[in-house]
């Protein structure tokens, strides 16, 4: 595989026709680990949102594993999205009535590939849930509760574990240890390391933190890709 992700002539406004992101060219490669930062409402989530087809671009193409994302239909790209990537989502996106575990389980339900990968491993996903869940500090009491009985912290290790199982190739986290102690934000580091490299994982990961630089291949600042500022177009 050439790389993971290759952005090229990428333009998006949310509306009119202020720019929030201007990306010439921009390439992943496949297993690097890559550590975006950038201002808040500088654009980081509306890219990662293009990456992951949730959104796509008025111009210009994203291709993810070789795949150009704007060649699928919304249905095909949510299928690409739940076969390869595992999202952690600003806001975690969990459904609140479901427990902590069953949280976790829709990652391969909703996807034949990830059920395959578990398979592979020789464990079951709930076998594996309830490990990622256990290293990320939730009691067994906790995995039971439904997920809108669970605190911030809890629900944020929730979701980490949800885009963790089942080995997608590329993981994306959208400022995922913002809710977590030092403490319970290593535990998820070392987990996340421990399984992107075990699976090459290529890892796009936002975050303010600067002790969480040392882990990452590279740092990218959004600005020095994106030509657009504060939501100014470029003359
Ligand atoms: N759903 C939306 N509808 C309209 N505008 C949006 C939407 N989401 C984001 N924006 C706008 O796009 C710009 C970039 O927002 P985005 O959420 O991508 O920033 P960010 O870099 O992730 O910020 P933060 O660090 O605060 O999470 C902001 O000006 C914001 O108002
Ligand atoms: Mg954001």
């Amino acid at each position: 595989m050439a790389s993971a992700i290759e952005i090229d002539r990428l333009a998006f406004a949310w509306q009119g026709d202020q720019l929030t992101l201007d990306i010439p060219q921009w390439t992943v490669e496949a297993g690097e680990t890559v550590l975006l930062r950038g201002p808040s409402g500088s654009g980081k989530s509306t890219l990662l949102s293009l990456l992951a087809g949730i959104n796509v671009a008025q111009q210009g193409t994203v291709q993810l594993l070789d795949q150009s994302l704007s060649d699928l239909s919304g249905r095909k790209r949510d299928k690409f999205r739940a076969d390869h990537i595992g999202y952690i989502f600003q806001q975690f996106n969990l459904l609140p009535y479901l427990s902590a575990l069953d949280n976790v389980l829709l990652a391969t339900q909703f996807s034949p590939k990830r059920r395959q990968r578990v398979a592979a491993s020789g464990h079951s996903a709930e076998h594996l849930a309830v490990e990622y869940l256990q290293r990320l500090g939730l009691t067994s009491t906790q995995l039971h509760q439904t997920a809108v009985h669970l605190s911030v912290g809890q629900q944020q290790r929730v979701a980490a574990a949800r885009a963790l199982l089942g080995a997608p190739e590329l993981l994306i986290a959208d400022e995922p240890t913002s809710a977590l102690d030092s403490d319970r934000r290593d535990d998820f580091i070392k987990l996340l390391l421990e399984l992107s490299e075990q699976n090459n994982t290529t890892v796009l990961f936002v975050t303010h933190d600067a002790s969480l630089g040392q882990y990452f291949n590279r740092h990218v600042e959004l600005s020095d890709i994106n030509r657009a500022s504060g939501g100014l177009a470029h003359a």
